[in-house]
């Protein structure tokens, strides 16, 4: 029998551990410690690490954990309040004036349509407003995307909690959302933002908890295989290339080595794998062969 769900916000590190590991998530001590500081001290987190590395999973699995909805604002060049706070409805509320006008009551119309009704609300407002089960995760993903006048915007949202809608007045949360902020350092994020956030580096797992998470992600992957493909993923990353393997490229070459009824790595399947694990021409064509046959023979050998 699976044990309950914890559903409250743990009280402890292990809890914190505990929590993401009843979503599927197997986290070290210094991530429990970090995200259970932020939940108790009630800060945003900032997770800086490589791609894949699960950055983006901690927001998932804490919202679904802790039964909370997940509001998601993705970053991109270009974001703007319209995008990521507000809009007015313009086509709406001109057929409201349309309408007004027709029925002869133009100008009551024009105090009218600046109100709830005609405004589209967009992740950050959403995650200020009250919702059943507590306040929402929200996740801010990959924030280095956005150019810095978004930021500094950005920072007076975490600081107060609050927007301002000049028509409309200013919206506060009650209590403030869970913000799980990420970044893959394309670009440094200003100090101002990061003083507010607590900040942790996602790192890649070691051997153990690799094995770890992919028993959790891919329970149908043999052991014997499972250890052979993270030594092997685990040694790619040591070899310096354009852009090594994240967890998510283990746990989808495992999946696509059980489709194949591999039960060991071998030199032509790996060869013919590779795409799954690497995405760039120049790293595949780097390890395809030779080194490929090494990194195979020093995995099976650290697998025992
Ligand atoms: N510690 C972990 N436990 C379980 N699964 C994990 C863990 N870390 C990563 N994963 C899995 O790896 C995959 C990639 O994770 P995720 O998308 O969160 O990475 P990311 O750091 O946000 O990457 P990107 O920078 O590319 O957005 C997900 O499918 C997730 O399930
Ligand atoms: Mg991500």
């Amino acid at each position: 029998m699976t044990p309950p769900l914890i559903s409250s916000v743990p009280n402890s590190i292990d809890q914190t551990t505990e929590l993401l590991r009843q979503g599927g998530y197997v986290a070290d001590r210094s991530l429990s410690t970090a995200l259970f500081l932020a939940l108790t001290m009630k800060r945003p987190l900032f997770l800086e690490g490589e791609a894949g590395v699960g950055k983006t999973e901690i927001a998932k699995v804490l919202s679904q954990t802790l039964g909370r909805d997940l509001i998601r604002l993705q970053c991109y060049e270009g974001l703007d309040v319209s995008a990521a706070v507000y809009e007015w409805n313009y086509p709406r509320q001109i057929m409201a004036i349309r309408l007004a006008e027709a029925a002869g009551k133009g100008s009551a119309a024009a105090d009218s349509i600046y109100t709830e009704q005609y405004l589209i609300k967009r992740p950050l407002l959403q995650a200020l407003e009250k919702h059943n089960g507590g306040p929402p995760v929200l996740l801010i993903d990959e924030l280095d995307r956005t150019d810095e006048p978004f930021e500094a915007f950005l920072l007076e949202v975490l600081s107060d909690f609050q927007v301002t809608i000049p028509e409309l007045g200013t919206v506060k949360a009650d209590a403030p959302p869970i913000v799980i902020v990420t970044s893959n350092r394309t670009r440094e994020i200003h100090d101002a933002l990061k003083r507010r956030c607590l900040y942790h580096w996602v790192d890649y797992p070691n051997v153990d908890r690799e094995r770890a998470i992919l028993k959790s992600k891919a329970p149908n992957v043999g052991d014997k295989l499972g250890a052979q493909i993270v030594n092997f993923i685990q040694n790619l990353r040591g070899m310096e290339l354009f852009k090594p393997p994240g967890i998510a490229e283990t746990i989808d070459w495992a999946e696509a080595l059980t489709a194949l009824n591999a039960k060991e790595l071998d030199a032509s399947t790996v060869d013919a794998t590779l795409g799954v694990v690497l995405k760039y021409q120049d790293d595949i064509a780097r390890v395809r062969g030779d080194v490929a046959a090494n990194t195979i023979a020093a995995a099976k050998k650290a697998a025992g």
